[in-house]
């Protein structure tokens, strides 16, 4: 069910509390999607970065071919590294910043920017804004993008940043426009000198016209440009993520009392957001037939799934057994892909959906 979901769409996340298995789901259902023919990266976004540990490579932040499918399909990986990605980021608007203030303030920039470097706001804008990248990026370059994100909370919160981001830059345009017009009108009023005031002379000078530009007016139209070209990108990356013919979103659990109930809330969160959630994955779920400890921790598990399917009804769940080890290497993990495909009779697989 979970891989049918990814096969049906351009860009999957994964997401749900540290360690149930997000990192080793994403990477089994990337490798089952480049045996089908697909090209696919994977887009860790969680600091504590175990991707490359899974796949026995060296990745890091930058796109690393991880294995080969059938018929050109393959698997890319990618750590993003969230303190180069801030850095940069804060070097990218400092260099924009200095360009548009006078040489007397660059000193300021630089302090303000240090200031930023901070505050968690900015690391999460910069990670956003490195996610909007590799999502373009992936979507061109691959057929499928699946994105191993952080730990809950974290997640919903970087969901929903497009929309905040583009009401706030939104609001900052208005107040551009705003005072690019009336700063237009008292340029025009100057230029005219008193007692020429003519309404179609105003209504030039507001659109541009041409009379040569001074530096304050170009200054107030690149900023201009550079918020709608930010809006426009988050615009853009929301427009991706609340597409459920585009995206869909795997909440991954083990089937304990807190993980259902936090799955219960992310789920509430991301509907909220506009993001699609396409499937419950509940992982190392307690065999029945291994005696009688693992047989009572499986009814107890079953016990917190009736919560979850009470709660969630409609959205389909996946259930995936716990191993005997840990899954590492490429190997391991073609064999985990396969407990991920559809159920035989009496094997694992989906319970519905
Ligand atoms: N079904 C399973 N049976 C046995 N072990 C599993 C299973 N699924 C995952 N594991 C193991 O559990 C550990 C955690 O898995 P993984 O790293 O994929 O979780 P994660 O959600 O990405 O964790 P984090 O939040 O720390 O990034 C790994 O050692 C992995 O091999
Ligand atoms: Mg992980």
């Amino acid at each position: 069910m979970l891989l049918s979901l990814a096969q049906s769409r351009r860009v999957l996340f994964l997401g749900g509390k540290g360690g149930v298995g997000k990192t080793t789901i994403a990477s089994a259902v990337a490798l089952d999607a480049a045996r089908s023919g697909r090209r696919v990266l994977v887009v860790s976004t969680d600091p504590a970065h175990n991707l490359g540990h899974l796949w026995e490579r060296r990745i890091g932040d930058r796109v690393t071919p991880l294995a080969d499918g059938a018929g050109g399909g393959a698997v890319h990986g990618i750590e993003i590294d969230p303190d180069a990605t801030t850095d940069q980021h804060l070097r990218d608007v400092a260099t924009t910043l200095k360009r548009l203030m006078p040489r007397t303030l660059h000193g300021e920039v630089d302090k303000h920017m240090d200031l930023s470097r901070r505050s968690p706001g900015t690391h999460e804008a910069a990670v956003l804004e490195r996610m909007t990248e590799l999502v373009e990026r992936g979507r061109e370059e691959f057929d499928l993008v699946v994105l191993d994100t952080a730990p809950s909370g974290h997640t919903a919160r970087l969901m929903a940043l497009p929309e905040v981001m583009t009401a706030w830059t939104d609001g900052l345009l208005a107040r551009r426009e705003k005072s690019a017009r009336l700063g237009a009108a008292r340029r025009g009023l100057e230029r005219r000198g008193p007692g020429r005031r003519g309404e179609g002379d105003l209504g030039a000078s507001v659109l541009g016209s041409t009379a040569p530009r001074d530096p304050l007016e170009e200054r107030d139209e690149e900023i201009r440009a550079i918020l709608l070209r930010r809006r426009d990108r988050l615009a853009g990356l929301r427009e991706t993520l609340t597409d459920p013919a585009v995206t869909s979103f795997a909440i991954v659990l083990a089937a304990e009392r807190l993980p259902v109930l936090e799955t219960i809330e992310l789920h509430e969160e991301l509907t909220r957001t506009g993001v699609h959630v396409g499937a419950l994955v509940v992982n190392k779920r307690s065999p029945s037939d291994r005696g009688d400890f693992l047989a009572r921790r499986r009814a107890v598990e079953g016990e917190h799934l009736a919560t979850l399917h009470s709660a969630l009804p409609e959205v389909p769940c996946q259930e995936v057994p716990l191993g005997e080890e840990d899954v590492v290497g490429p190997a391991a993990l073609a064999r985990f892909a396969g407990l991920l495909a559809p159920a035989t009779a009496d094997g694992p697989g989906p319970r519905r959906g």
